[in-house]
């Protein structure tokens, strides 16, 4: 059955920050299912505190894919302060055009891997946005979901451990919009 899940067929809802308390239990439950194979990591586990700590910015954008009114894959992020963007300690010269847009999280339930689904939420998710660059981290360790990056125009630009906890990223900055 699952080799017929597509993504096409999945409907695509953008929020903001006023809808947070409508769509947070949706937020962790798709998580939790994502990374159900890595919820013992501490630094997993406290994946709401990150919810309410994204969702509680004024700039928060949101979209969720929905398969029927079931919740299968989302992606967020927030416009990035100026002066602290993550890219910027690790470029020699900023860019002439650097408002930035920080993609801070991307899942998608293992049902619905492999259907296209992350690059229709990341597209929904950049599209029409008024930033000129999009960065994200992801970890080092996972290089194949850096390798899904780059193939969607991300190159990387230095490495980043935010916390003393979490794990060691890897910058990756695109120009919006993305090609
Ligand atoms: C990342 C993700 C959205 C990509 O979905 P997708 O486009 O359908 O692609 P896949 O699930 O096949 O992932 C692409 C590759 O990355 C690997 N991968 C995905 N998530 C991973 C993770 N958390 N840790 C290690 N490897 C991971 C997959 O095994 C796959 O490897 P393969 O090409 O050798 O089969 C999805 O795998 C997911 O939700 N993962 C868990 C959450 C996550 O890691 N989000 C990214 C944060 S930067």
């Amino acid at each position: 059955m699952e080799a017929s899940l597509n993504a096409a067929e999945l409907d695509v809802r953008h929020f903001t920050h006023d809808d947070l308390p409508q769509i947070r239990q949706a937020l962790i439950d798709i998580h939790a299912d994502a990374y159900a194979d890595a919820m013992d990591d501490e630094f997993n586990q406290r994946f709401p505190w990150f919810v309410d700590h994204w969702g509680g910015n004024p700039g928060f954008a949101c979209v969720i894919a929905y398969d029927g009114e079931e919740p299968v894959a989302f992606a967020y992020g927030a416009p990035a302060v100026e002066g602290r963007e993550w890219w910027r300690e690790h470029l020699e010269e900023a860019p002439e055009k650097s408002r930035t847009f920080s993609y801070s999280e991307l899942a998608v339930r293992t049902k619905w891997r492999k259907t296209g689904t992350a690059e229709l939420v990341t597209r929904a998710l950049l599209e029409g946005r008024g930033e000129d660059l999009v960065v994200l981290l992801v970890d080092l360790e996972h290089p194949r979901v850096q390798a899904l990056y780059a193939g969607w125009g991300f190159r990387k630009v230095g490495d980043r451990q935010p916390f003393a906890d979490s794990p060691v990223y890897a910058v990756m900055l695109a120009e919006l919009p993305l090609s």
